[in-house]
């Protein structure tokens, strides 16, 4: 991201929404109409803060707003969202913030996952760590962008370097031998039975080929 950010191909910014508030004690939420627990934030700080961002950049930029309610986060949305100029992301706290503010602006309501934080500001660093990482020059030469473990539906086989051997635990034979043909066939058992164990719910039978299939019924 340091690398990313020196060469000039991402930036950040961080905006406060108390900032935008009009009380004298900057406030920015309230009770919730229809009562029940909790405060919501109020609609004017945000879209206010919103309306400021908005003139600091060349066109409307994508909004996003960070709520265990939204879709959940994939490397799909990752690399789709890579290809915007500008993302806003929209970070809730207590118990949200008022529907009309994610009518007024909000393009997208995005979670990273079935677990309740106190706000969305981890959820925003999950976001911009994975969606930098498919902006060219963030990576460096030695990083990888391949993804095994989403490109082809399956989780990413163990990975060894040196030394061969440590404390008697031995690199798996297969991967010295050279044999490229030997060495892939490990890795796609590997890979295989992994996602069956943890994953069964992304593993994907029909786009499985029939060795696939032998390999997993052994
Ligand atoms: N805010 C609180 N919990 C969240 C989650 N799981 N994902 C996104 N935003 C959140």
């Amino acid at each position: 991201m340091k690398r990313g950010t020196e060469k000039g191909e991402i930036s950040y910014k961080c905006w406060n929404i108390r900032d935008y508030s009009k009380n004298k004690h900057r406030k920015v939420d309230d009770y919730p109409y229809g009562g029940g627990a909790g405060m919501v934030m109020t609609v004017d700080p945000i879209v206010s803060c919103y309306n400021h961002i908005k003139e600091a950049v060349f066109k409307k930029p994508k909004v996003i707003y960070l709520t265990p309610k939204g879709e959940k986060f994939t490397n799909e949305m990752a690399v789709e969202l890579s290809k915007e100029d500008d993302l806003v992301l929209l970070c809730g706290h207590y118990e949200g913030i008022d529907q009309r503010a994610i009518d007024m602006i909000v393009d997208k309501e995005v979670s990273i996952g079935d677990y309740v934080l106190t706000g969305g500001e981890l959820p925003a660093l999950v976001l911009i760590d994975s969606i930098s990482r498919h902006v060219k020059g963030v990576l460096g030469d030695d990083d990888s962008l391949d993804e095994e473990s989403f490109s082809d539906g399956l989780l990413e086989y163990p990975h060894y370097t040196r030394p061969a051997e440590y404390e008697g635990l031995k690199v798996p034979e297969v991967l010295l031998s050279g044999n490229h043909k030997h060495i892939n066939e490990y890795r796609k058992t590997e890979s295989l039975k992994l996602t069956l164990e943890r994953r069964p719910d992304i593993l994907d039978i029909s786009k499985l080929s029939k060795e696939d299939i032998k390999i997993l019924e052994k």
